[in-house]
């Protein structure tokens, strides 16, 4: 058994340290908003059942027309998945063989979509707090058909403005170089900057995004893709028929019409991450300034974190390992800002760990 490579579904960690687990978990490694589902989904839960005895509309007609209407963008520069992650495993398959560039840390399935179709990887990889020097990318994209950036950073939770953002997709641009931009995270940004509309500018860009995160649909699956008309039409040939299911394509257009919830939750994040940034602070922890719903934490006075995972675990609080994170090696632990409530028994359970360490 190996250590899980992603967060979510906690059994995995306590079976493989063999903790036996607490009656109570909070889980702070899945990094979905603490405010949950908006009510209408929840209001409108029961009726979803007539949708499912049939099969879904396989174009999505209305589920697209929502989004283009809700973010002002041509139907033929839009490409829904079954979730993020079915594009990004789509991706893997457009950039078979070719060589590619993922700038780390970051999320582990570029990588492993990538190297299941043959490609030739190779990291630039930044610290935590710094960000990309621009002479150091040109050399990094020399002789590379595609470069991944996750905008908002996962784990990092730094995000790259629109200006200096241009600028990369602009050195990308002239090197022949594909640029995928992952904005899974951007909903939870309080000054989100319109990166998107750069792909107006530049045919090699593709910006991914989901639903799951910002509405608590991580069960349902639902995300997608933003780009020129002819990858569209290029990743769209490998998906399959009914790929997208018929309560997530309800749902979604739901969600897509919740812009009011989406701002309170930007509110609700940026105060709790503030106050849980200044209280560890207060406790000697070291964190990295995250701009969305999930920081970097980790105890100066040690090296290794392992102790204080396996500690938080049999408290029942589950963080998310960085171990399998390129540049981070298990230094720092990830943490979601969940409820009030759970992010200060978190605090609790580091005070029990400031007296004992
Ligand atoms: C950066 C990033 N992109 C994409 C995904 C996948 O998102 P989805 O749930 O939409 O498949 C994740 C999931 O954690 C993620 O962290």
């Amino acid at each position: 058994m190996s250590l899980p490579s992603h967060g979510s579904n906690p059994n995995y960690l306590y079976d493989y340290y063999q903790i036996k687990k607490p009656k109570q978990l909070i889980d702070f490694s899945v990094n979905i908003n603490p405010l949950g589902m908006p009510d209408k989904v929840k209001e409108l839960w029961p009726s979803f059942i007539n949708q499912v005895a049939d099969y879904p509309d396989p174009q999505n007609k209305k589920l697209m027309k929502t989004l283009s209407d809700t973010l002002s963008i041509d139907q033929a520069h839009l490409l829904l998945g079954n979730g993020a992650a079915e594009l990004i495993s789509l991706l893997g398959l457009h950039l078979r063989n070719k060589s590619i560039l993922i700038i780390q840390p970051t999320f582990s399935e570029y990588e492993r979509v990538c190297r299941a179709h043959n490609c030739q990887i190779n990291y630039y990889t930044i610290q935590p707090n710094q960000t990309i020097c621009l002479n150091e990318f040109e050399q990094a994209i020399q002789e590379k058909e595609a470069v991944f950036l996750c905008n908002p950073n996962n784990p990092t939770g730094k995000y790259i403005k629109k200006p200096l953002l241009k600028k990369m997709a602009n050195i990308c641009f002239k090197h022949n170089c594909l640029f995928v931009i992952d904005e899974a995270f951007y909903d939870f940004l309080i000054d989100y900057d319109q990166s998107i509309e750069l792909y107006k500018e530049y045919s090699n860009l593709i910006f991914l995004r989901s639903l799951t995160k910002i509405y608590s649909i991580a069960g349902l699956r639902l995300g997608y893709l933003v780009a020129h008309p002819s990858i569209i039409k290029r990743i769209q040939a490998y998906l399959p028929h009914w790929h997208i299911n018929a309560i997530a394509g309800e749902v979604g257009q739901l969600c897509l019409n919740e812009s009011e919830f989406v701002k309170e939750t930007q509110v609700y994040i940026t105060e709790e991450r503030q106050r849980m940034m200044k209280s560890l602070t207060n406790l000697s922890f070291e964190v990295v300034e995250s701009e969305v719903n999930y920081y970097l934490v980790r105890d100066q006075t040690r090296t290794d974190l392992q102790a204080l995972f396996i500690y938080l675990l049999e408290q029942g609080i589950v963080l998310r390992h960085t171990v399998n994170f390129p540049g981070l090696a298990g230094k720092w632990l990830r943490v979601a800002v969940k409820t009030k409530q759970e992010n200060s028994l978190f605090l609790e359970a580091l005070k029990r760990w400031r007296e004992i360490n």
